[in-house]
C-alpha cells in the first residue's frame, strides 16, 4: 500500500477499498478528488488515491439546482469512462436519490450494476445510522460502501438548504451515532461534510474507519474536493474550498482571444492549414 507520492507513482497495484481502511490514523492523510471525465481522472490518477464519481456531476455538468435529479445511468456513463482511464486511485460511483433507499434488496441490485457496468470499486452512499442495514447487506454481499454523514446534499429538500452541520452542540449526539453506525456496518470510509471542526476532530478520534473531510477541518483521516472547485471554475465555491487555479478565467481568455483571432483572419495560420500533396 503506497502512502506518499513518489511510492505511489512506481506502484501499479489499483487502490482497494481495505487498502484506504488500512490508512486510519496514518501520518499521510488520504488524497481524494471527484472526477466526472477520461481526461481530467488520468491527470488526478497521478496524485490521489481514490476519486469520487460524485453525484455533485449534476450540479457541476448538467447545471440541476441539486443531485436530486441525477438518475443511475448517468452515473453508471461517468463512472465508466472515469474507471476505464484510471489505472492507480481507488474509484468509487456515488449512488443517486433514489436508487438505494428503498430497501437493502433496491441498494444491493442497483450497486451491483454499478460495479459491474463501470469497473469501480466501491460505491458512495449518504446516511448514518438510517443507512447502517442497508450498508451491512451490502459488505456482506461483496460491495465495498463508503459512507457520507454530516451535510447530506441529497436531503436537500428535507434539510431547507446546503447547511453547515454540528455548529450547535446538541446536534452533536445524532451525527456521532451516524458514524458509529456505518463503521459497525462495515463501511470502509466515512465521507464528514460540512461539519464544525470540534466534533469532526471528536468522530475521527473514536470513529474505527478513516474519516474524509470536505468542510470538515483538517483533523480528518484524509480530504476530498470537488475539482471543478479546486480548479478554480465554480463562480460560487462553498467556504471550505480553496481555489488551486483559476481556470474560469484561463477560459474565458483563451477563448476571447480565439474570437478575437477567427474575426481578424489570424487564425488559422498557415501552420494549421493542409497544402497539396506534391506530385511524384
Ligand atoms: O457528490 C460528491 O461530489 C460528493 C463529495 C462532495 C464528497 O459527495
Amino acid at each position: 500500500m503506497s502512502t506518499g507520492h513518489s511510492d505511489r507513482q512506481s506502484s501499479t497495484r489499483r487502490v482497494t477499498a481495505p487498502d484506504i481502511r488500512a490508512r486510519k490514523g496514518a501520518d499521510t492523510p488520504i488524497v481524494a478528488l471527484t472526477a466526472y471525465h477520461a481526461h481530467t481522472a488520468r491527470l488526478a490518477d497521478d496524485h490521489v488515491d481514490l476519486l469520487l464519481v460524485g453525484d455533485s456531476l449534476g450540479m457541476v455538468l448538467y447545471g440541476f439546482g441539486s443531485t436530486v435529479p441525477v438518475t443511475l445511468e448517468q452515473m453508471i456513463t461517468h463512472g465508466r469512462v472515469v474507471a476505464s482511464a484510471v489505472r492507480h486511485a481507488l474509484v468509487v460511483v456515488d449512488m443517486p436519490f433514489g436508487s438505494y433507499e428503498e430497501s437493502p434488496a433496491q441498494a444491493f441490485r442497483n450497486a451491483a450494476r454499478v460495479l459491474k457496468q463501470t469497473g469501480a470499486g466501491a460505491v458512495k452512499l449518504e446516511g448514518g445510522a438510517r443507512m447502517a442495514e442497508t450498508i451491512r447487506f451490502l459488505v456482506e454481499r461483496g460491495v465495498p460502501v463508503m459512507a457520507h454523514v454530516g451535510l447530506t446534499p441529497q436531503s436537500v429538500n428535507t434539510l431547507g438548504g446546503f447547511f453547515a452541520q454540528g455548529r450547535e452542540e446538541e446536534q452533536w449526539p445524532a451525527i456521532r451515532a451516524d458514524a458509529q453506525a456505518v463503521a459497525e456496518a462495515g463501511a470502509f470510509c466515512v465521507v464528514l461534510e460540512a461539519m464544525a471542526e470540534p466534533l469532526a476532530r471528536e468522530i475521527t478520534k473514536e470513529c474505527p474507519i478513516p474519516t474524509i473531510g470536505i468542510g470538515a477541518s483538517p483533523a480528518c483521516d484524509g480530504q476530498i474536493l470537488v475539482m471543478e472547485d479546486m480548479l478554480g471554475l465554480n463562480p460560487h465555491p462553498p467556504k471550505f474550498v480553496k481555489a488551486y487555479a483559476d481556470l474560469r478565467r484561463e477560459i474565458d481568455h483563451a477563448i476571447a482571444a480565439y474570437a478575437e483571432d477567427v474575426r481578424a483572419r489570424r487564425f488559422p495560420a498557415p501552420r494549421h492549414t493542409y497544402g497539396m500533396k506534391r506530385k511524384k
